[in-house]
């Protein structure tokens, strides 16, 4: 792949020319605070290179990526059991529907919305404090990107403990219809501190290399999960992965992806690369507005699809 380090320089130059950047989250006033003029990418591939390019080190808070591996945990864990809790399916409504999980039952649509990795939260808790459930969550994350340098960033995981009464509306109904087995706030307290796990392009593509290879940190070296569970993973990034924009990521890049509020996207060319983007304007689906239009340049440039050829 000699061509690639100038590609994502060539996708970055193109980005820093446009103009319209998108709108930056402002639900959580940490996130408010971001400057939408930043944009990184970094590509991971399977001989242990990470090429990168623009602001691939700054770091920003991993928020919804973190419920691929939050779920990958729990999958570890308690196997096939998480399915009696959570479900598989596509949710087409936004990441903190109330009126879905309560038309559901109080058994989320699937994990990577937020009611979902609520429930995955407290099948990590697993009747311990929360911060021993934070620090495995972390440890997680620097075990997959092979770096220590990762950790928990307090003043967004204050902001989003402040201001998250929606997400403690769906803890709430969930543990008034018996799926979740601890206290509400406890639960919640793994759930925020998970989400402002701090991480630049560059760790969050190396970290993602677990899905792109079976399991592995590359095409060597011993399984973190799983090979079947990377795969499964995948399969709900493809279905799943970004809110009620999914199907259109699958229809125009054409790779499993999780997108997060404050403009991250981890994408996965299974076999080949886990490549992370930011970009912190968002579009209407509330999905990086860059990072979209770089990873469908990048995919349809290096013909990276699940699909078929570009
Ligand atoms: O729960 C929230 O509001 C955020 N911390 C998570 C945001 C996120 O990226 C949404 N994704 N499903």
């Amino acid at each position: 792949m000699d061509d690639l380090g100038p590609l994502l320089i060539s996708i970055t130059e193109r980005m820093s020319r446009e103009k319209k950047r998108g709108q930056v989250a402002d639900y959580i006033p940490e996130l408010a605070k971001i400057d939408p003029n930043q944009f990184g990418i970094s590509v991971a591939l399977a001989d242990g290179q990470t090429l990168s390019a623009g602001d691939a080190d700054t770091s920003f808070s991993i928020q919804s990526v973190s419920k691929v591996f939050a779920l990958s945990l729990a999958l570890t864990r308690r196997g096939a059991d998480v399915w009696k809790r959570v479900g598989r399916e596509p949710s087409g409504d936004p990441f903190n529907s109330i009126v879905q999980l309560e038309a559901d039952h109080g058994t989320p649509r699937n994990p990577l919305i937020n009611s979902g990795a609520i429930v995955i939260s407290d099948i990590i808790l697993a009747a311990r404090d929360h911060v021993e459930a934070v620090d495995e969550v972390l440890n997680f994350m620097r075990n997959a990107a092979d770096d220590d340098n990762i950790f928990v960033g307090p003043a967004v995981a204050k902001s989003e403990q402040q201001t998250g009464f929606r997400n403690a509306a769906l803890a709430n109904f969930i543990k008034a219809s018996y799926n979740i087995d601890h206290a509400p706030e406890k639960t919640l307290a793994l759930y925020f501190h998970q989400c402002a796990i701090a991480m630049s392009c560059r760790q969050l593509a190396q970290a993602g290399r677990i899905f792109a290879f079976g399991g592995r940190k590359g095409v060597d070296g011993h399984a973190l999960i799983s090979s079947g569970r990377a795969r499964r993973v995948n399969s709900l990034m493809l279905t799943c992965g970004h809110y009620d924009g999914s199907g259109d990521f699958a229809f125009h890049v054409g790779l499993p992806g999780k997108s997060v509020v404050d403009g991250g996207i981890l994408a996965i060319a299974p076999g080949i690369a886990s490549i992370a983007v930011w970009s912190p304007g968002l579009n209407k689906v509330g999905n990086s507005h860059l990072g979209t239009i770089a990873m469908e340049d990048l995919a349809v440039q290096t013909g990276w699809s699940i699909f078929g050829e570009h």
